[in-house]
């Protein structure tokens, strides 16, 4: 049975209680409404270290205004649930009610206007742009500028900076992030290494349904319709893999056949990239180990998913 640590002090505190007796702490960041693909982490997570943290928390700093902050699903007693079933189990859950200083009920609702003047506010964010209880981002620049962050530009500094306060509130020697959320899991890399944080950053390998759809907690929005659609989107991804290696690699036209297939299925494309997979800079033809990065919309969800590619 975890044990449930609402409080940020008191966090710290279990961490360097167990840190003073020769215990090794491993942290799982999510937002809950756990799934196989969350497990997997944990799972992962235990070849590592001793005690396990997983922390549940829905981070408004991550969601610009006009996204899904308010529909985005949560069960936290089913979580706790799924989390006993795990063999050897996990020690903490921390589901924080006092991570940003200001109001709870400031975090349920967001902010009402989606723009100020010059971009897009997040939801820790008054309308014009000023942080609500809050001012400190940090920022990994090149990283973040394409895929996901142009799509959604308050994202990854939202990301960033939150699991950064985890890190400072947990202080785990090993955190393990999914592959499944590609740039995610560089970007944090590279915020560990730029700021000298001593964590090590594991990432782990994308879990998919039986059916190839990637696991999300956001699947749960897909009408069945949509579901069928969204399978589009990895089995573009699995053909694009054979076809690179049966030798057809040149990225420009892999990008528009998977475009085409997705399109065809009723998805709209935010962005299909070939690209590095440390660097995620866009490469023209498949000779190093890539990853192909897909983002699209069935109706009012959108799905990311991803591929990589090892040289052969
Ligand atoms: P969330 O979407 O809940 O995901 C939590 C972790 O689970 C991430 O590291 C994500 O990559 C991983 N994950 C999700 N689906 C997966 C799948 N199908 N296979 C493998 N891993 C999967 O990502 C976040 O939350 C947040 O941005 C967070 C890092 C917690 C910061 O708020």
């Amino acid at each position: 049975e975890p044990k449930i640590i609402r409080n940020k002090e008191e966090m710290r505190n279990w961490s360097r209680t167990m840190r003073a007796q020769g215990k090794t702490i491993g942290l799982v960041p999510t937002m809950g409404f756990l799934h196989q693909g969350h497990l997997s982490l944990i799972t992962e997570a235990q070849k590592h270290t001793h005690l396990i943290v997983v922390s549940i928390y829905v981070n408004p700093g991550q969601f610009a205004v006009n996204e899904d902050l308010s529909t985005y699903p949560s069960d936290f007693a089913g979580d706790i649930e799924k989390l006993k079933s795990i063999p050897n189990g996990v020690d903490v859950v921390f589901n924080p009610q006092n991570l940003y200083d200001y109001g709870f009920e400031r975090e349920q609702s967001g902010v009402k206007k989606g723009e100020k003047e010059g971009g897009i506010v997040s939801c820790l964010e008054d309308e014009k742009g000023r942080g609500i209880g809050h001012e400190t981002w940090i920022r990994v620049s090149e990283l973040e500028k394409g895929m996901c962050g142009r799509s959604r530009p308050v994202f990854f500094r939202g990301v960033a900076t939150v699991v950064a306060k985890l890190f400072n509130v947990i202080e785990p020697d090993v955190a393990v992030f999914g592959k499944k959320d590609y740039q995610q899991w560089r970007i944090i890399q590279r915020m560990v290494r730029d700021l000298d944080f001593a964590v090590k950053v594991i990432g782990s390998e994308l879990m998919r349904d039986e059916d190839g759809l990637a696991m999300s907690s956001r699947n749960v929005h897909l009408s069945p319709q949509e579901r069928e659609q969204a399978l589009s989107i990895s089995r573009a991804l699995f053909e694009a893999r054979s076809a690179a290696k049966k030798g057809k690699n040149i990225c420009s036209e892999l990008r528009r056949s998977m475009i085409e297939s997705i399109e065809a299925a009723g998805g709209k494309i935010d962005y299909v990239e070939i690209v590095d997979q440390e660097s995620l800079e866009t490469v023209e033809d498949i000779k190093n180990g890539v990853v192909v990065c897909v983002a699209a919309w069935f109706g009012k969800v959108r799905l990311i998913d991803n591929m990589e590619i090892d040289a052969s």
